[in-house]
């Protein structure tokens, strides 16, 4: 398996593009299975999700082609409506194929998700949603059946904003009967992005990227042509790692309106961030000043920006306190920043006191989930000495050429098979 080696203590300085997002790319490429034609999607990254996401349509009878970043997918010839165990353990995000099998073809089978290294992760609120649209719902050995002749519009409320089950049911409603009203839908610029590729594709919904989704069905979608929108979570990732090491780094094709929640911390760490209209730049050549943070959904500071946040703490002037409302077990990689000298205490385990040391030390250390692995390339950036991570297919679900763009940003990174 391959680890990434990062000889830590060089300024970053340069230019950096943003790929296409993850998190935006997977739902719209499971969104043109409610299509009978073909969707050709732009700007779609290099990524582990994605060929996961591309696996599973192809298994369900799709065709794709691909080169480098375009993907086209043509749902006209499904003939498959399970998506199997084996393909959904690789990703929790293949439960986007729920919705709009059961939306087109009236009936579903999918590998329930189970946890993973952040969470529990239940999907409860996909399937009482589903169930609102009219659908009836089975689990039976590890597998949700759904069926519906065609689903109805309805009103859905969420206990609390999901992201994935957002957009699942925005699918679904897109080819209901009628008209759905979601409230207390999630707010993220990827549910943005699926509601105005979905329109494009000939769906009716208002008021993505709000609490309240207003959906009026439609009997089908057609062809349309699809730019994934840049992925903020990576921006964010070079925004601290360009704060963490100092230097000045120009970041391009990014959405500085995506960031708020992030640029507003990192101005606070004393960083200097300049936005422009498709574009960052941050400068620091100071210690960094320590602030709290919690998660929160969007427009709130990002759950995955969290465990990179905390290596920029953990190097930070004072006390630090993170404090993760969403995912009850996204503190791993702290464990691994304490090998390399953080001084991170974690009480009621979603909070976490990190109090700042004038420098981290090298160390061999491993990868946890997605996230976990980009803060501890950080941590190797900043930390004197040799660093080593392993289990950095982690970091390639999510990043793509992580360590091409570092070492071109002047960091001494490697790949090592
Ligand atoms: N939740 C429920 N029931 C549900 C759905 C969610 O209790 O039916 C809970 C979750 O357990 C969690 C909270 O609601 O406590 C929010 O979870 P959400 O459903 O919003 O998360 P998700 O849709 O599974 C997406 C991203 C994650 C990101 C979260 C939060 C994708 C493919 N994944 O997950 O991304 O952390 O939203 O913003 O969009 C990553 O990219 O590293 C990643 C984990």
């Amino acid at each position: 398996m391959d680890k990434i080696k990062i000889i830590g203590g060089k300024e970053l300085c340069g230019e950096v593009n943003i790929s296409g997002a993850k998190n935006a790319a997977l739902p719209l490429i499971a969104s043109s299975i409610l299509v009978n034609g073909k969707i050709t999607f732009n700007n779609v990254p290099k990524l582990m999700d994605i060929k996961s996401i591309r696996l599973l349509l192809e298994d369900l009878g799709a065709t794709c082609k691909t080169s480098k970043g375009y993907l086209e997918v043509d749902a006209s010839f499904i003939n498959k409506i399970e998506a199997e165990y084996d393909l959904v353990r690789k990703m929790r995000a293949s439960i986007l194929v729920l919705c709009p099998l059961v939306a087109r073809f009236g009936h579903a089978k999918v590998s329930l998700p189970g946890g993973c290294a952040i969470g529990a992760r239940p999907v409860n609120m996909h399937l009482s949603g589903l169930e609102a649209l009219g659908a009836s719902i089975r689990i039976e050995h590890g597998y949700i059946e759904a069926t519906a002749k065609r689903l109805i519009g309805n009103d859905i409320y969420f206990d609390m904003p999901t992201v994935t089950g957002t957009e699942n049911l925005m699918m679904a409603a897109s080819l209901a009967k009628g008209t759905s009203v979601m409230r207390n839908a999630a707010r993220e610029p990827e549910i943005v992005a699926l509601a105005d590729a979905l329109n494009k594709m000939g769906a009716k919904i208002q008021g993505a990227g709000t609490t309240i989704i207003s959906i009026t069905g439609v009997k089908s979608l057609h062809p349309a042509d699809i730019k994934i929108i840049p992925d903020r979570i990576e921006t964010g990732t070079f925004m601290v790692a360009a704060a963490a090491t100092g230097g000045d780094v120009f970041i391009k094709d990014c959405v500085p309106d995506h960031l708020g929640g992030i640029i507003n911390k990192l101005k606070a760490t004393g960083t200097m961030v300049e936005t422009f209209k498709d574009s960052i730049r941050i400068i620091n050549h100071k210690p960094i000043k320590s602030v709290d943070i919690k998660t929160l959904p969007y427009p709130g500071f990002p759950t995955d920006m969290q465990a990179q946040f905390m290596t920029l703490m953990s190097i930070a002037d004072g006390n630090s306190v993170i404090h993760e409302s969403i995912f009850e077990n996204r503190f791993i990689h702290a464990n691994e920043l304490l090998r390399m000298g953080a001084d991170i205490s974690i009480s009621n385990g979603n909070v976490a006191m990190v109090r700042g040391v004038k420098k981290l030390q090298a160390a061999q250390v491993m990868a946890s989930d997605l996230r976990a692995s980009a803060s501890l390339v950080i941590a190797g950036l900043i930390a004197e000495g040799t660093t080593t991570i392993s289990r950095i297919y982690h970091m390639d679900r999510g990043y793509e050429a992580i360590e091409k763009k570092f070492s071109m940003l002047g960091a001494q990174i490697e790949r090592i098979p």
